[in-house]
């Protein structure tokens, strides 16, 4: 397998976020994040790790970029960080965070080097979380004027831009579940937050679409293939209700389908009380790509005690295949399978993976990161894409996940996935022995 077998435009990248990275929480005018907030909180995170230094990126980024441009990528994915640009959420703007969004960008420029801008990627402004973040109705506003300024903004110079960050996720985890930011949970606040980002996605596109000439824009997706336990008709429908929420829940809208209600009851009975839910046409948007994300395939058996969903995850390691540190499954096979099910949708004409990587348990010894798995790792995976291109899926690029080890959300500092190994009390940059993979393939 080599780098040409992809195409001569395939696109090579790699993917960060702003909370994972920048730090300099309280610097330049930042507002506070849900993230911010959050990680405050007992318990939360593990270890009590905080994002408010993180990689320190905001004043290292240009040796960040240049990793990136060592390592042979042509592009640099990065979020902004709305409370950057707007403290509150709305309003005032920020001078100094609107500057170092271009100071961002013109290296990336300066270094030949494609910048790609995610718009949000989970790190709500605190002030609008307090006015009941993404389950509030008002959020839709507060959104499309933060895209607005942001097109106009930067919309001379970048012209990849992805919406929004694995919807499903931040919903799920941050308004079901709890257990990321803003910690809030119960069906209620999931199936409202889920409506706003479905509204969320299409308004800042059309934004998007109107202010900036040329503009290539995408949204980014999480993407898991469900595969029931056993045979049993029970977890087959297990399965089936996982695949809808999951997998179809807020690509469907995009596509013009509205919600997938019909597959199941849960879904239909809410839709009746949320009468916005039919307004298909706010949520369809005709994106230039979608991107797609890919972590693990996610076993699933029936299950009656889990509330809504009935299902419960079998997870990797009791089934004693192989992982990630994250205990996240290693299946390449499921990755491909899992691209072909997205790309039978008829209007999905362009993908991207906008994500995807894993977390090892990577030891610094000398100046040297030994990390033969997560090569085996990429060397699969591409693979993968390679077999969906050449049945002629029409794959455009790969971001790989990510640049350098960082924040990873609950799990802290603990959770490396990084190309690039950070010493996070010198914040020392080690090329792992991945990252030499990577500049070799994509040297040829
Ligand atoms: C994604 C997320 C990233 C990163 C990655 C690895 O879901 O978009 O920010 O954390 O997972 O866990």
């Amino acid at each position: 397998m080599n780098r040409t077998d992809f195409g001569d435009d395939f696109l090579w990248g790699v993917a960060t976020a702003a909370a994972q990275i920048e730090g300099a929480a309280n610097i330049g005018g930042k507002g506070p994040t849900i993230w911010d907030t959050f990680s405050k909180r007992p318990t939360k995170i593990r270890k009590g790790h905080k994002p408010d230094e993180a990689c320190d990126f905001y004043h290292r980024y240009q040796g960040d970029i240049a990793l990136v441009k060592t390592l042979g990528f042509k592009v640099f994915r990065f979020s902004i960080a709305w409370a950057r640009i707007f403290p509150l959420g709305t309003g005032m703007p920020n001078k100094e965070g609107i500057a170092f969004y271009h100071r961002i960008i013109d290296e990336c420029l300066r270094q030949d080097i494609l910048p790609m801008i995610t718009l949000y990627h989970w790190d709500l402004p605190e002030a609008l979380s307090q006015l009941g973040g993404w389950t509030a109705f008002g959020i839709n506003a507060s959104f499309n004027e933060y895209v607005l300024f942001c097109a106009k903004e930067y919309g001379d110079k970048v012209k990849h831009w992805i919406v929004i960050n694995e919807p499903f996720g931040f919903t799920s985890l941050g308004y079901m579940l709890g257990i990321h930011a803003p910690g809030a949970s119960g069906v209620g606040n999931f199936f409202d937050a889920a409506l706003h980002t479905a509204i969320a996605q299409a308004d800042g596109a059309k934004i998007l679409r109107a202010e900036v000439g040329q503009a290539v824009i995408g949204t980014a997706f999480s993407c898991s293939e469900i595969i029931p336990y056993t045979q049993s008709v029970q977890d087959h429908l297990a399965a089936k209700r996982m695949d809808t929420l999951m997998n179809r829940f807020f690509v469907e809208p995009v596509l013009g389908m509205g919600f997938p209600t019909a597959d199941w009851d849960v879904l239909e009975k809410f839709a009746i009380s949320h009468s916005t839910w039919r307004h298909q046409q706010r949520m369809t948007f005709d994106f230039d790509f979608i991107g797609l994300q890919n972590y693990f395939p996610l076993v699933v058996k029936y299950n009656a005690f889990i509330p809504v969903i009935q299902a419960w995850e079998v997870k990797a390691r009791s089934r004693k295949v192989p992982h990630t540190a994250m205990g996240w499954e290693i299946n390449a096979d499921s990755f491909y399978r899992i691209i072909k099910q997205f790309a039978a949708y008829p209007s999905i004409r362009n993908i991207m993976i906008t994500e995807n990587g894993a977390a090892f348990h990577d030891k610094l010894v000398g100046h040297q990161v030994k990390d033969q798995e997560r090569i085996e790792y990429f060397e699969k995976y591409l693979q993968a894409i390679l077999r969906a291109k050449q049945e002629g899926i029409n794959v455009t690029g790969y971001l790989a996940w990510t640049l350098m080890d960082n924040f990873e959300w609950a799990e802290g500092y603990q959770a490396r996935f990084g190309l690039v190994y950070n010493d996070f009390k010198t914040q020392q940059r080690t090329i792992k022995e991945s990252g030499y993979w990577w500049q070799k393939f994509l040297s040829k």
